[in-house]
């Protein structure tokens, strides 16, 4: 069975997973609206995948004889200067993400909880990819700046991104 405190700590992850969701949903928003419907895919895809991994937790502490509590969400940023202030924001989101898990992690290992440790440790792995695929895609728009046919192109890639679901054995 889990702790109190550990249990507390993954329903405050689940929560932030699906403010994560939301805030991508809010991000694909923006993206529509300036016209760009291959950023607006990549971003809806994302936001999928930021559902599975509230669900994952949602689960876990589930079949730890946990009780899932779930927590109020604060409204998304909706309004933001440019699409490269768009990836700095998700960038500085996945970071704060990084952080926390990596503090539930020390805590599961400070009590002793492995099987949290084994849980968890798929989710750090996951953070490497998610911080990665943004400071790509940041770096991609500095060389754009602002050269329309560049940021079409890029565009077009991001409107190929279709949503990874996890892999059977992981959703369970
Ligand atoms: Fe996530
Ligand atoms: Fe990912």
């Amino acid at each position: 069975m889990l702790s109190k405190k550990l249990e507390a700590a993954l329903n405050d992850q689940i929560t932030k997973e699906f403010f994560s969701e939301y805030l991508y949903l809010s991000m694909a928003s923006y993206c529509d609206s300036i016209d760009l419907g291959g950023f607006a895919n990549w971003f809806i895809s994302q936001a999928e995948e930021e559902h599975q991994h509230a669900m994952k937790l949602f689960k876990y502490v589930q079949d730890r004889e946990g009780r899932v509590a779930l927590g109020a969400m604060e409204k998304p940023q909706h309004e933001f200067k440019d699409v490269m202030h768009l990836f700095e924001q998700v960038l500085e989101h996945e970071q704060f993400i990084t952080q926390s898990i990596n503090k539930i992690y020390e805590l599961a290992v400070n009590e002793k909880d492995y099987p949290t440790q084994v849980e968890l440790e798929w989710f750090i792995k996951e953070q490497v990819e998610e911080e990665k695929q943004v400071s790509d895609i940041i770096k991609q728009l500095k060389w754009i700046k602002d050269n329309p046919t560049m940021l079409y192109m890029l565009d077009q890639q991001l409107g190929q991104r279709v949503p990874t679901s996890l892999p059977a054995e992981e959703q369970k």
